[in-house]
């Protein structure tokens, strides 16, 4: 193991309401999720995020906290929250949770108080304009659902600022007081145990917004002040930040510029989050190499985390208008696929057509990216999507654990269920679980497992350097190295249909032993690395050679 631990992690994204039910009431829950912790080590995951957990009405599938120090009352109790932190522990799992204090919900005791008078002591608490802010119908988050980010409130006789839905009012993060309570909310939790937290949305907290201006200034130094509080607090606690924002704003978000990354741990990839799908669309690995190429560097400790799906659309957004077109048209042609004019809701499997190779080669593709992967739940399945529901749902439905009622999620009737489970067609629960896997070594869970463990042996990906090797190679084929202290791995990647053989002999004054450690069949040995054969849609990780561990 290197030095700092989300390095060389394997994160694991889940919503515990739609993760397992253990008593029978239709909505998931804390004992449900540490009934499969052995499930999560076996599959090799080191690190649990946990989509919000707090009391909330629900309307923004908890990002709208009703009470940042409790638990919803449908999850389980604290004690329960505890009990899971304890047993995670015992499996060798961390467990982060999202942080949303951007905004709360408009039940909040806090926003009640604020709205009732201009003398409570919480009014200064949220963004208040006596007249109508000239920007109210700018800066949407969620266009199509939302018209405008300043709401008039008729008991507060005053407009309020929210950038997401009108009932999640933001908090008013200028005011002191709301600063030390964020810190004393990120206390409460570490010393509960949480490993950090997934900060929600925080170019937005950082901003000192005023009526009238729709760019206003960013606060950094309020994220140096936040870090210094959490690792104080707790030494290894890491901070993984939702900032999608152009990659050349990126670096202030990690540190002050100092060279320390004293700022944010960990940032989403969500510019190469956007162009491994267009990559994926053209069978072009172009996209990618300008991913790798237009990297901000990063300060000493910070680190990307890379995704293919997560809990809400695939952001297109920061693709020129010609490639989001060409993935939209690959991966989302109906309308009903796509969302907020920007992206789309499904999961990976039905995107590539459930082919099981094309699958394989893009998470192989992802955990093999510089950086920490995080691995939506029940994508290591290869679950679908439900388009008859609304928005985000569609890719928020019960995890498929067996062939039993309600894929085994749930014990309740079905119309009790949090959400439906799918039960019809190719990603039915009846074709799609966790059961059938179980029993097939080579199903794409068994295939999971094999890679992540394979990964864990390669923590040059999570700790090294991530480099394009910039050799003659077929059309289709990306060719990356990963060098760490540990030595280098060489990874090749066929986005195209063609089988083809790619010469990486100029590598080989390097190689020591180099061998196969992950492929997508087996292929003749490696030899002098100038005919290395791979198949459409195939992928070779090559562990080129080993280097004196410090
Ligand atoms: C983030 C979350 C998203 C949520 C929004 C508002 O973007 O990822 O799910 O709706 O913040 O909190």
């Amino acid at each position: 193991m290197g030095d700092r631990w989300y390095q060389e992690a394997v994160v694991y994204c889940l919503d515990v309401d739609t993760y397992a039910d253990s008593d029978g009431d239709g909505v998931g829950d804390f004992q449900g999720l540490i009934g499969r912790l052995d499930y999560l080590a076996r599959l090799g995951v080191t690190c649990l995020w946990l989509n919000p957990i707090h009391p909330s009405p629900n309307k923004d599938d908890g990002y709208d906290a009703t009470d940042f120090y409790n638990v919803d009352p449908r999850l389980g109790t604290l004690g329960d929250f505890a009990e899971l932190l304890h047993q995670a522990q015992n499996h060798g799992i961390r467990v982060i949770i999202d942080l949303v204090v951007n905004h709360t919900s408009d039940q909040h005791p806090w926003f009640q108080s604020a709205r009732s008078s201009p003398d409570s002591p919480y009014r200064d608490w949220y963004v208040w304009s006596d007249h109508e802010p000239a920007d109210r119908h700018q800066g949407m988050v969620f266009p199509g659902e939302q018209h405008e980010t300043w709401t008039y409130d008729r008991t507060a006789k005053a407009w309020f600022y929210h950038r997401f839905y009108k009932f999640q009012p933001d908090l008013n993060i200028e005011n002191p007081k709301v600063r030390a309570e964020i810190k004393k909310i990120t206390s409460f939790w570490l010393q509960l145990g949480v490993s950090g937290f997934r900060m929600d949305a925080v170019p937005f907290i950082i901003e000192k917004t005023e009526p009238g201006n729709p760019n206003a200034p960013k606060d950094f130094d309020y994220l140096t002040d936040l870090r210094q509080h959490v690792q104080w607090r707790r030494g290894d606690a890491v901070l993984l930040a939702e900032a999608n924002v152009e990659p050349d704003q990126l670096p202030v978000y990690f540190g002050d510029g100092s060279g320390s990354g004293n700022r944010i741990h960990m940032l989403f990839d969500f510019m190469l989050n956007g162009r491994l799908m267009l990559a994926f669309a053209r069978e072009d690995p172009e996209a990618i190499i300008d991913a790798l190429r237009d990297t901000p560097k990063l300060p000493t400790g910070g680190q990307w985390a890379t995704f293919l799906r997560n809990h809400d659309e695939i952001d297109l957004s920061r693709l020129t208008a010609d490639q989001r077109n060409d993935v939209l048209a690959t991966f989302g042609p109906d309308e009903n696929m796509q969302l907020y004019g920007r992206g789309i809701r499904r999961r990976l499997a039905p995107m590539l057509g459930n082919d099981r190779r094309h699958i394989e080669l893009a998470y192989a593709l992802q955990f093999s990216l510089r950086g920490t992967p995080v691995l939506r739940y029940g994508e290591e399945i290869g679950m679908g999507e439900d388009l008859s529901l609304k928005g985000r749902d569609a890719i928020r439905t019960p995890m498929q654990w067996s062939y039993k009622d309600n894929a085994g999620f749930s014990t309740a009737e079905p119309e009790k269920l949090v959400r439906p489970v799918i039960d019809k067609g190719e990603y039915g629960y009846q074709q799609v679980n966790v059961t059938a896997q179980r029993k097939d070594p080579r199903s794409l869970l068994g295939w999971f497992e094999r890679m992540i463990r394979t990964l864990r042996e390669a923590p040059e990906v999570g700790s090294g350097s991530t480099t394009h090797i910039d050799v003659p190679v077929p059309a289709g084929v990306l060719a990356h190295r990963a060098d760490g202290r540990t030595g280098t791995m060489v990874f090749l990647h066929n986005l195209g249909t063609e089988d083809v053989e790619v010469d990486l002999s100029t590598l080989a004054p390097e190689a020591d032993l180099p061998i196969d450690v992950l492929s997508d069949r087996n292929y003749e040995d490696v030899g002098k690395l100038d005919r290395l054969k791979l198949a459409g849609h195939g992928y070779r990780w090559i562990r080129l050679c080993r280097g004196g561990a410090l």
